[in-house]
C-alpha cells in the first residue's frame, strides 16, 4: 500500500485529484467469443480495435472457463465460485433461491463495500430464472439493468444470404443483415453500446467510482451482423478446417450435437441425420466466416466504446477488462457451438487494460519497468488463470481484497460482509510479469472445468448439450496443465448431487506440445502413463491443491 500512498501524493502533486482515488472499471464480457481476434494470433481474425487496446496491456494466453455454458460460467465468475459449488450446471436455477448459497456477487461486493455505481448493460448475468428476471437486482447493481429493445426480434426471419438455395430472407444461423430493414432499424448491441455511452457521459460529474458491465450478445448464435462486415472475411480465406471428424478414440460421452444450430431454418435445409451427419464443408466455411465477421462487428463496437472513455477523460483511471463466458467450437472435432470440454469450449480472451496511474502503482515507479509496459507492445502471460479469479482480482484493484474460501471456516460461505473467492487475485501475476520482465510467473498448476451429460450417447431429449439438473447423469472434470489436458467422465449421484470418482467412464488425455487440437486420446498410451496417474491425482484433489 505504499505504492498506493506514494501515487496519491504523485496525483495530488501533479493534477490535484481527490487523494481518495478508486479507479473505475469498464467490464466487458463478449458472449461465446473464443479468441478469434488478431492479438490472439488468429490469422483469419479483423479486429483492429481490440487489438489495439491489447497493447500496453496484459493479455493472458491460458485463461479458462469454469463451464462452457453461459448462465453456469457467469454465474461461476460473478460469484467467484465454481459450479460445484453452486450446484448450478444449467439455466433453470438462481443461487440465492438456496440459502445456503446466497452468495455476495462482484457488482454488489463493489457497490456495497466500495461505494462503487454499479450499471449492467446488455448481458452479464444470464437472463430468466437464473438471475430471477432481474439480473440479481437490485443487491448487484446501483441502477435498473438495461436491455436492448430489439432482444425481442432476435429470431426474426431477416437473414439474408447470397447463396442460391435461401432466397428469401430467414431465421438463419448465418445471418448477415441489411441493419435498416429489420425491425427497430437497429441491433441489440448497438443499442447496447448507445446506453454504455450515455452511463459513461454521466459519471464525469459523479464522485463515486464506477463498474460498468457491458455483454455484448454476438458472436452469439445467429450469427447476426451488418453485411458489410463480411468484406473483410472473404471465404476464400478460410482453408478447410482440419481434422473435421469425430476422432475414433474419444468416447462418445464427450459429444455435443450441437441441438441449438440444428434449430435455425438454414441448418434444418441442410436434411442432417442425428446426431452423428456433419454439415458439409463448405457451409461449415460460411459459418465460420459469419462468426469471424460477427467478432469483427463486436470489435468495431468495442472500439467506439473505448474511444468514449477517451473523449470524457474517464480513461486515466480506467481498468478496462475484456473477456468472454467460454469458447465455441468451429467445426473442431466435427463438433459446433459450446457444451463440452475441449480446449475450444474452454478457453477465453482475457485482456487487462491498466491506465498509466495503476501502472505506477504495482510497478514501484522504477522508471526502466516503467518503459517496458509503455513500449505499446503486448504483455502476453503465459500463467494459467480461471475466471474465478476476476472477483478477487478487480477487488484487489478496488483495494478491498476478498480472501479464499478457507475449508474450515464454514461462517466464510455465506457471510456477506466478507464474501471469499474459490479463485485467486491475478495482481501478482501481473506484478511479478513487469517487477520481472518476464511473462512465464509460475502459477497455478492446472485451470479446472466440467461439463455434465444426461446420457453415455448424444440425445435430443433429454438435450445432451443442455441438461437440466435432475437429467445429468454424468459429469466430465478436466483440468488443462502447462502442456496436457485430461478430462475424466464419472457417474454423477442424483440423490447426493455428487459424482463418483470410483466410477470412471472415460477419459481423455491430450499432449497440447503436438497435438493443440486435441485429436489424439493418449489415455491408453503406456508412453504416457506415469504422467496421466500424475494428472489425474491433480484433477481429484482439486483447485486448492493446484493454487500458486
Ligand atoms: C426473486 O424475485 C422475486 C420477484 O421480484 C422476489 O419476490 C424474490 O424475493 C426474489 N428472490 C430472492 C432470493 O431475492
Ligand atoms: C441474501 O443476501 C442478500 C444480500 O446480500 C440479503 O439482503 C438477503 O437478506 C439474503 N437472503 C437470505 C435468505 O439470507
Ligand atoms: C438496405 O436497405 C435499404 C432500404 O431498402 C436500401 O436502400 C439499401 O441500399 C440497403 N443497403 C444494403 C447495403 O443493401
Ligand atoms: C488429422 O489430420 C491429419 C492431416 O490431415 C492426419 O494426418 C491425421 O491422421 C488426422 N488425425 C485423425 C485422428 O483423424
Ligand atoms: C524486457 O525483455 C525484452 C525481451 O525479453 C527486452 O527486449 C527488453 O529490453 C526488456 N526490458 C527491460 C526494461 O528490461
Ligand atoms: C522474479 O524471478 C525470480 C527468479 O525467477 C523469482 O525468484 C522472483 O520471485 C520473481 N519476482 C517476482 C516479483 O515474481
Ligand atoms: C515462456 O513460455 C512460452 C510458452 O510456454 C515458451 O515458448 C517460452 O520459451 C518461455 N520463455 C521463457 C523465457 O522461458
Ligand atoms: C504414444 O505416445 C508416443 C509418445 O508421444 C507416440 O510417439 C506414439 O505414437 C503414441 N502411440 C499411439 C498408439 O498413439
Amino acid at each position: 500500500m505504499l505504492a498506493r500512498a506514494l501515487l496519491q501524493l504523485y496525483l495530488f502533486n501533479l493534477f490535484l485529484f481527490p487523494v481518495e482515488l478508486k479507479p473505475n472499471f469498464l467490464f466487458i464480457v463478449v458472449d461465446d467469443l473464443r479468441p478469434a481476434l488478431g492479438c490472439y494470433k488468429d490469422p483469419n481474425a479483423y479486429t483492429p480495435n481490440i487489438d489495439k487496446l491489447a497493447k500496453n496491456s496484459f493479455l493472458f494466453n491460458r485463461a479458462y472457463a469454469q463451464q462452457s455454458l453461459c448462465a453456469p460460467s457467469r454465474n461461476s465468475f460473478l460469484t467467484s465460485r465454481r459450479p460445484d459449488t453452486l450446484l448450478l450446471y444449467d439455466f433453470n436455477n438462481y443461487w440465492r433461491d438456496s440459502k445456503d448459497k446466497n452468495f455476495t456477487t462482484l457488482p454488489q461486493y463493489l457497490k456495497e463495500k466500495g461505494g462503487y455505481v454499479t450499471k449492467s448493460i446488455g448481458k452479464i448475468f444470464h437472463p430468466g430464472i437464473s438471475s430471477n428476471y432481474s439480473d440479481d437486482s437490485p443487491y448487484s447493481w446501483s441502477e435498473i439493468p438495461f436491455h436492448p429493445f430489439t432482444n425481442k426480434y432476435k429470431n426474426a426471419p431477416v437473414c439474408f444470404d447470397d447463396s442460391s438455395y435461401l432466397n428469401n430472407p430467414a431465421s438463419n444461423l448465418v445471418c448477415p443483415v441489411n441493419v435498416s430493414t429489420t425491425p427497430g432499424g437497429i441491433l441489440p448491441d448497438m443499442e447496447i453500446l448507445e446506453a454504455a455511452k450515455t452511463f459513461l457521459n454521466h459519471q464525469q460529474s459523479n464522485e463515486n467510482p464506477f463498474l460498468l458491465a457491458v455483454g455484448f450478445e454476438k458472436p452469439h448464435i445467429p450469427l447476426k451482423y451488418p453485411s458489410h462486415f463480411k468484406s473483410y472475411h472473404p471465404l476464400d480465406k478460410f482453408i478447410d478446417i482440419k481434422n473435421y471428424s469425430w476422432p475414433k478414440n474419444i468416447n462418445n460421452i464427450a459429444y455435443n450435437p450441437w441441438i441449438d444450430l440444428r434449430k435455425r431454418h438454414d441448418i434444418k435445409l441442410l436434411n442432417l441425420n442425428f446426431p452423428w451427419e456433419k454439415i458439409s464443408m463448405n457451409y461449415a466455411k460460411k459459418i465460420i466466416q459469419s462468426y469471424y465477421s460477427a467478432v469483427s462487428y463486436i470489435d468495431y463496437l468495442i472500439g467506439i466504446l473505448i474511444k468514449q472513455l477517451r473523449i470524457l477523460k474517464l480513461d486515466t483511471n480506467t481498468i478496462i477488462i475484456l473477456t468472454s463466458d467460454h469458447g465455441w467450437s468451429l467445426g473442431e472435432h466435427g463438433l459446433w457451438a459450446k457444451y463440452s470440454n475441449f480446449d475450444v469450449a474452454l478457453r477465453v480472451p482475457l485482456i487487462i487494460s491498466l491506465p498509466d496511474d495503476d501502472k505506477l502503482l504495482i510497478n514501484n515507479k522504477n522508471d526502466n519497468e516503467y518503459k517496458f509496459i509503455k513500449n505499446n507492445k503486448i504483455t502476453r502471460i503465459n500463467s494459467i488463470v480461471e475466471l474465478v479469479d476476476l472477483f478477487p482480482t478487480i477487488t484487489e484493484f478496488a483495494e478491498i481484497p476478498i480472501p479464499i474460501c478457507s475449508i474450515v471456516d464454514k461462517s466464510q460461505i455465506i457471510n456477506n460482509n466478507n464474501p471469499c473467492s474459490e479463485g485467486i487475485s491475478i495482481v501478482p501475476v501481473i506484478a511479478a510479469a513487469i517487477a520481472n520482465n518476464s511473462t512465464n510467473i509460475t502459477w497455478k498448476k492446472a485451470a479446472f472445468s466440467q461439463y455434465p451429460r444426461p446420457s453415455l450417447e448424444p440425445m435430443l431429449k433429454p438435450n445432451s448439450d443442455e441438461p437440466k439438473l435432475n437429467e445429468i447423469k454424468f459429469m466430465g472434470y478436466t483440468v488443462r496443465t502447462k502442456r496436457f489436458r485430461y478430462t475424466a467422465w464419472l457417474k454423477f449421484n442424483q440423490n447426493k448431487k455428487k459424482s463418483n470418482w470410483n466410477k470412471f467412464i472415460a477419459e481423455e488425455l491430450y499432449d497440447h506440445n503436438f497435438d493443440p487440437n486435441e485429436i489424439f486420446n493418449q489415455q491408453n498410451n503406456d508412453s504416457y502413463r506415469k504422467i496421466k496417474q500424475k494428472i489425474k491425482k491433480l484433477l481429484k484433489n482439486g483447485w486448492r491443491k493446484a493454487l500458486p
